[in-house]
């Protein structure tokens, strides 16, 4: 996820300080560099530098860029750490041609390789970077104007895109072209736009064109020109006006972006499991010849982690260890060179996580790490990185962040099953088929509980305490669901294993006290059962988080939150932790609290 943004305008101004304006209503969308091509004197200007755009305005001062024409981008590292040189725009090798992108190209080892082989030099480790060199190859060897150099290159490329091309070849145009990352056209009287979001634009025009996939257009400053790339055939839309306030808009029409993040997910798990990473197969075959194996993760991310080591134990065999990372010292003396810790983490910034592999690492551990922030502190410690391709997260409550973890774990569990033998062919095959299945399954998931959770978070907000209970692997889920209703709406929640909690908590249960079972249809459904009696028993009011058409627990039930029959029981712990997301999201907010920025906690906790 990345924001991109292009202005063309009839006179001359600070084009710069346009082009930052609008960043900044991007930002939400990648903070680890900035950049801009700008034509002046009929030559290309690029200004690029890592770190946020205040950062990069200050020290490279974008804001005095004159001109009429420009693109800018802010970027969320996918192929390359955060750097000046993985910065976009980038380049062809003359100079001429500037491009930045929104997306992943799927192919671009291959189309590097080849552009290499022609004589092509590259400056960055990004994938973006193909597309300038492509297209130079286009006009100077095989004569193709830059037009069509442009639609030639995206019809080679796999994968997702929304990109902007400037050129002092064709100065006064912009050329876009986008498949699957959004891209969207602002008009003015004498200034056009396009941008990632209509936020980039909304102080200017409320006029706007949306784009569809497979589409190239035109820019100037007078007007567009939409074609499909594949059929070449004009495309007639017109422009219509939006209602939306620039910080509405931001968040994509959500009240808040904890909501906004939670229907990202069927999207941020589509982008995992697209994206193949040769990470993967390196990180399995190091967990299988381990000897040693040690989770180590805070928060949310230690939940996933407690999936993690269930699947080690299972698909490996071998005795993985999920630790907190604040109490790492409890193993630190069984740390050797044949450990391999796996620390999983959303920032990787976490200070309790790095400092455990830092001093895990001084004794000879293998590190191999699940992050999200590419080029984070745990990623440079690490010896092989899965990355969780959630894109930013910005609410607080960590919620697509988490199913992306989790899912990692998975594709690591799957892996090993296949190493070991304990998943056969069929089997790999069979659970494969399903775990594709995740995101839209998720999906469905989030329409069914949306207004459940809402009406049911009514009478929640009027508790102080409550219990959440599952088994097996769902205890994880019950653990995050309890975690997100302490964190944002402040009420007391703890969650047990279902069976352990006639040990004691069972003497909390008063009439009408709230406990959230996770009951799927698993070999744990007929233990659950008694687990809900014995609640009821004590006046508990029991809220399900049950498979569709499960009768039994239906009925014990007061309240039901249903996940799409034919979910895989092998994944539950996925879209099973979806409608407690959004229940802690509609009790927080029938709270009147802010859910994005909850009391006294931070996104990133970098102290000890
Ligand atoms: C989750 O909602 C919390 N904000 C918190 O527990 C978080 O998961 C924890 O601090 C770990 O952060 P990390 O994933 O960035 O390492």
């Amino acid at each position: 996820m990345c924001g991109i943004v292009g202005i063309v305008q009839q006179k001359k101004t600070k084009i710069g300080k346009d082009i930052v304006d609008a960043l900044t209503r991007l930002e939400y969308r990648g903070y680890d560099s900035v950049g801009i091509a700008s034509i002046s004197n009929g030559k290309i200007l690029i200004t690029k530098d890592e770190g946020k755009i205040a950062e990069v305005v200050e020290k490279v001062n974008i804001g005095n860029i004159i001109g009429k024409i420009a693109i800018g981008h802010t970027r969320w590292a996918t192929h390359g750490p955060p750097s000046k040189e993985n910065a976009h725009p980038h380049t062809d090798c003359s100079g001429e041609i500037s491009v930045i992108h929104n997306g992943i190209i799927e192919n671009f080892q291959q189309l590097k390789e080849e552009l290499v082989n022609q004589g092509h030099v590259f400056q960055s480790d990004t994938d973006t970077e193909i597309i300038p060199h492509m297209i130079e190859h286009l006009i100077k060897k095989n004569g193709l104007t830059l037009k069509d150099a442009i639609i030639q290159t995206v019809k080679r490329i796999e994968g997702t895109f929304a990109i902007c091309v400037v050129s002092n070849l064709d100065p006064d145009k912009i050329y876009c072209a986008k498949r699957d990352s959004p891209l969207v056209i602002g008009i003015n009287s004498d200034r056009m736009f396009c941008a990632s979001d209509i936020p980039a634009f909304l102080t200017q025009t409320r006029k706007v064109v949306l784009l569809h996939d497979e589409e190239f257009v035109t820019l100037s400053y007078d007007g567009y020109e939409i074609i499909n790339f594949n059929t070449m055939k004009e495309v007639i839309r017109k422009p219509h006006i939006v209602s939306w306030k620039p910080e509405m808009a931001q968040k994509a029409g959500f009240p808040h972006f904890m909501l906004k993040e939670i229907h990202e997910q069927p999207n941020s798990l589509a982008d995992y499991i697209r994206i193949k990473q040769p990470s993967l197969s390196k990180i399995t075959e190091k967990l299988y010849n381990a000897k040693k194996i040690f989770l180590l993760a805070a928060g949310t991310a230690h939940y996933s982690t407690l999936t993690g080591e269930q699947l080690i134990r299972k698909y490996a065999e071998k005795p993985a260890t999920s630790i907190i990372s604040s109490e790492y010292e409890s193993i630190s003396s069984l740390i050797d060179e044949d450990t391999v810790i796996l620390p999983v983490s959303q920032s990787g910034e976490t200070m309790d996580t790095i400092m455990a592999i830092k001093h895990a690492k001084d004794l000879g551990a293998t590190i191999l790490s699940a992050v999200n922030v590419i080029g984070s502190t745990i990623t440079r410690y690490s010896d092989e990185v899965l990355y969780l391709y959630a894109g930013p997260e910005i609410g607080v409550a960590a919620t697509k962040t988490y199913t992306a973890q989790t899912i990692s774990m998975w594709d690591i569990g799957l892996e090993l099953g296949k190493i070991s033998g304990k998943i056969n062919n069929a089997e790999y095959t069979e659970a494969r088929e399903l775990f594709n299945k995740i995101p839209s399954v998720v999906k469905q998931t989030i329409v069914r509980n949306e207004a459940r959770t809402n009406h049911i978070a009514s009478w929640f907000a009027k508790k102080n305490s409550s219990f959440y209970l599952g088994r097996n692997l769902n205890l994880q889920t019950a653990k995050e669901g309890a975690l997100k209703m302490k964190e944002i709406a402040y009420i007391h929640s703890e969650a047990y294993p279902a069976g352990e909690s006639k040990h004691g908590p069972i003497a909390l249960v008063e009439e009408d006290y709230p406990i959230v079972f996770v009951t799927p249809n698993d070999q744990s459904h007929k233990r659950i059962i008694s687990n809900i009696m014995e609640m009821k028993a004590r006046g508990a009011t029991a809220i399900a988080v049950l498979e569709e058409g499960d009768k039994e627990i239906g009925e014990l039930a007061k309240w039901k939150l249903e996940i799409p029959k034919g979910c895989s029981e092998m994944f539950a712990t996925i879209p099973y932790v979806v409608p407690l997301q959004l229940l802690a999201y509609y009790t927080a907010t029938r709270k009147g609290l802010d859910c994005d920025r909850p009391r006294s906690l931070a996104k990133a906790v970098t102290v000890l």
